[in-house]
């Protein structure tokens, strides 16, 4: 893991444009995962700014709330149109996101599976954290080896995610999310956490044990996962000064 610890989140979220940006200019059909959750939206709008052509990109987006019509504000479909897909140039035809109303979701969750293996897998994968460990819904417990399925999620979670709803009773249940194993195999993770509340979580993920109770430990058996931080992210790492030493003293060569 290569853990960056920046002083903002807006300093992290520039690194983390920077090595997205050279990922499309590099490799112009290139295959990204997105997240949602407020953590990501800085990194889109900087995105945006910076005018990239996603002409050829293909998009999969992690997770989707069951149930809700796709027009609802809360959708993450509508979330990735807004914040995102309406102000690039991405064809829509290349636009993932699973379908919270499908009539047979096991099914377009195998399919879903299926898109990802023949567009040749995800490039970079972008990941946000829940208090909980969590990456996409795969809620504490979820199989290290899952693949796109429905999950049902915690208390704590529709706790957090009450703030975009009306309340808490209004936050869905249950969810389609890519599995664990899903990620996994997407060839570089890039997990953003920003604020205090995430300290905990990314302290266990990082420096934990590897274990289903912090789903995102697993990302330390993945050989290419980069992780942006902010300090107060930050704050309960306990080898936080070597890896501000490892990142100030970057080869050249290896900087973004
Ligand atoms: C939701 C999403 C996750 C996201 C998490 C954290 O549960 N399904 O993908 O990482 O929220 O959200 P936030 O970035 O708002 O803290």
């Amino acid at each position: 893991m290569e853990i960056i610890i920046r002083e903002t989140a807006a300093s992290a979220t520039g690194i983390a444009a920077r090595i997205i940006a050279k990922l499309l200019r590099d490799k112009p059909a290139a295959v990204l995962g997105l997240a949602t959750g407020s953590t990501p939206l800085p990194l889109y709008r900087t995105l945006i700014e910076m005018n990239l052509d996603w002409s050829q990109v293909t998009t999969f987006n992690l997770d989707e709330y069951i149930g809700l019509p796709r027009e609802h504000p809360q959708t993450y479909h509508s979330f990735m149109w807004e914040n995102l897909f309406q102000h690039i140039n991405i064809s829509k035809d290349r636009v993932h996101i699973p379908d919270g109303n499908a009539a047979d979701i096991p099914a377009s969750c195998a399919d879903y599976e299926a898109r990802i293996r023949e567009v040749g897998g995800i490039d970079l994968q972008v990941l946000g954290i829940g208090t909980d460990g969590h990456l996409g819904f795969n809620e504490p417990t979820s199989s290290l080896a899952s693949r796109t399925r429905i999950k049902t999620l915690t208390r704590q979670t529709r706790v957090d995610n009450a703030r975009f709803f009306g309340s808490e009773s209004e936050v869905p249940h249950h969810v389609i999310t890519m599995g664990i194993g899903t990620i996994m195999e997407a060839r570089t993770n890039l997990l953003l956490a920003f604020g205090e509340n995430k300290a905990r979580a990314i302290a266990e993920a990082v420096e934990g044990p590897i274990t289903s109770i912090n789903p995102a430990s697993v990302l330390q058996m993945h050989p290419a996962v980069k992780v942006c931080l902010d300090e107060p992210a930050a704050s309960e790492l306990k080898r936080a000064d070597y890896y501000r030493w490892v990142y100030d003293n970057k080869p050249a060569w290896q900087t973004f």
